[in-house]
């Protein structure tokens, strides 16, 4: 059911854990599988992701998908970070089980949410994040879920 990619990233999974004064943490939740995902950023003064790293309460796909999500973005800036699609991750995943590519977007909440409570902190202002809220119940959109997904 799962790649080599994705269980290798599952059980050793990259950037777990938390960053102390992080300046810009973002954690999103779903109320139907309970799963919760937090990401800490550090952000150097150019705007450069410096350090990033998550914790989740989350399934395994959740867990390999921002494993993999946070590797690719360590090192980019903000604006480089905010053009990075759910796909790529995917992609770099080698793919997820069809009913499991929801768990993905965890992450990109949560690294939105991230960013966001960095620029509310900055007083910044990105476009990407127009109309993003951290609250939303992200499931419930456009992603597949059913309750029998997991
Ligand atoms: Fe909820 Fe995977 S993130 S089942």
């Amino acid at each position: 059911m799962y790649n080599e990619t994705v269980m290798e990233h599952f059980v050793n999974p990259r950037n777990v854990g938390v960053i102390e004064n992080a300046d810009g943490v973002g954690e999103v939740g779903n109320v139907k599988c309970g799963d919760i995902m937090k990401i800490y950023l550090k952000i150097s003064a150019d705007e450069v992701i410096e350090d990033i790293k998550f914790k989740t309460f989350g399934c395994g796909s959740a867990v390999a998908s921002s494993s993999m999500a946070t590797e690719i973005i360590k090192g980019k800036t903000i604006s480089e970070a905010l053009k990075i699609t759910n796909k790529q991750v995917l992609d770099a995943l080698g793919g997820l089980p069809p009913v499991k590519v929801h768990c993905s977007v965890l992450a990109e909440q949560a690294l939105k949410a991230a960013i966001l409570d960095y620029a509310q902190k900055n007083g910044k202002h990105y476009p990407e994040l127009d109309g993003f809220s951290p609250d939303d119940d992200h499931h419930d959109h456009d992603h597949g879920f059913a309750e029998t997904d997991f």
